[in-house]
């Protein structure tokens, strides 16, 4: 089976996912019988291409790779814009990948709108989005028999949103402990390894972890935001930003830090979420700062690492870590969402 996607925003992730789908082209086709079609390419910067049969994807990647944008690609620039080729275009699925604004989701949340009207499922890794509309975006697609899948928008590649949703269908959800902000807990591990706060943050903006806005990493937004998926997914509840309680990494001194390794506990960002007494209503559902024990399965995540503790009435704790972040990280939650829309709709 052919499906043509249309990719919206084409910065990491996206090359990430394009590298993806050349490198497992042959395995898509003999294993899954999948025959993906990039069939556009929009971005902010370097205009849009598409070519109704696939694009040559290895020649846009070289000639993007190259600081070229697709000016080396072999394909002329459309004059449409995003909006339009989203409404015209001839795909199966949108892939939304523009820049996340955590204030009001915009220009993804009005491009999956257009998607979903016409029946086109849609896959995102945009944060805004899917916090502050997932409910109602999801009656969209089922109004309109598409699918809306954004695994990559918590812990990237490392499946946690799938197996909430899928693997522990059954199960209640009572509490969810995490470390789902990569960057701040890299700045803090180089903090326990001696670094002061701002050479470490220096560190983690070198090697292209934080945030465009390095608030969203240092001040906790970005772990507000992810609450308020798991929120959504894990317990079906709608939170609004400032109904988080939020304390970022920001103003934690070395000093503090130390002193946590000396009583054999570290300084991590958690995010916590517990189910309250009532159906829709939760007890916590918090992104703060805690000092944890060497014993807490959280306080072994290191680096730029996530991790994730599930706590249930059967199962009573599930714990699950990885990669939070990443070109190919994130671009393999993509294509992980594609084939099970593949496998489940097409
Ligand atoms: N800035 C985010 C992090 C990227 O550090 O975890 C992934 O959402």
């Amino acid at each position: 089976m052919t499906v043509k996607i249309l990719i919206v925003g084409f910065g990491n992730v996206g090359q990430g996912l394009a590298e993806l789908l050349v490198e497992k082209e042959r395995m898509l086709r003999e294993k899954y019988k999948t025959d993906v079609q990039v069939v556009g390419i929009v971005t902010r910067h370097w205009g849009a291409i598409v070519d109704e049969h696939g694009l040559a994807l290895s020649r846009v990647l070289a000639s993007v790779l190259a600081g070229k944008g697709f000016a080396h690609s072999g394909y002329d620039l459309q004059s449409q814009t995003t909006a339009e080729l989203i409404e015209n275009l001839d795909y199966d699925v949108l892939i939304e990948l523009t820049i996340t604004d955590l204030n009001n989701g915009e220009p993804a949340t009005q491009y999956i709108r257009l998607a979903l009207e016409r029946g086109r499922s849609v896959i995102t890794t945009n944060k805004g989005p899917i916090a502050l509309h997932l409910k109602e975006l999801e009656t969209l697609a089922k109004t309109h028999h598409a699918v809306l899948k954004y695994e990559g928008t918590v812990m990237s590649g490392t499946p946690v949103l799938n197996l909430i949703e899928h693997n522990l269908a059954g199960l209640e959800i009572r509490k969810i402990e995490g470390i789902v902000n990569g960057s701040s807990n890299y700045i803090l591990t180089r903090m326990e390894e001696g670094l002061e706060y701002d050479d470490a943050v220096k560190e983690a903006r070198e090697l292209g972890y934080l945030e465009a806005d390095a608030s969203a990493d240092l001040d906790g937004w970005d772990a507000v935001a992810k609450v308020m998926i798991l929120a959504g997914v894990a317990f079906g509840v709608t939170l609004k930003v400032d109904e988080v309680q939020r304390r970022g990494i920001a103003g934690l001194t070395r000093r503090e830090v130390e002193d946590a390794l000396g009583q054999n506990k570290v300084w991590r960002q958690v995010v916590e979420l517990e189910r309250g007494e009532q159906e829709g209503c939760l007890r916590a559902a918090k992104a703060g700062l805690r000092l944890l024990g060497n014993g807490h399965p959280l306080a072994q995540i290191k680096g730029a690492g996530n991790g994730l503790v599930i706590y249930t009435d059967v199962m009573p704790l599930i714990t699950v870590s990885g990669p939070g972040a990443g070109r190919r990280e994130t671009g393999y939650a993509v294509l992980n969402d594609l084939l099970s829309i593949c496998t489940e709709q097409c």
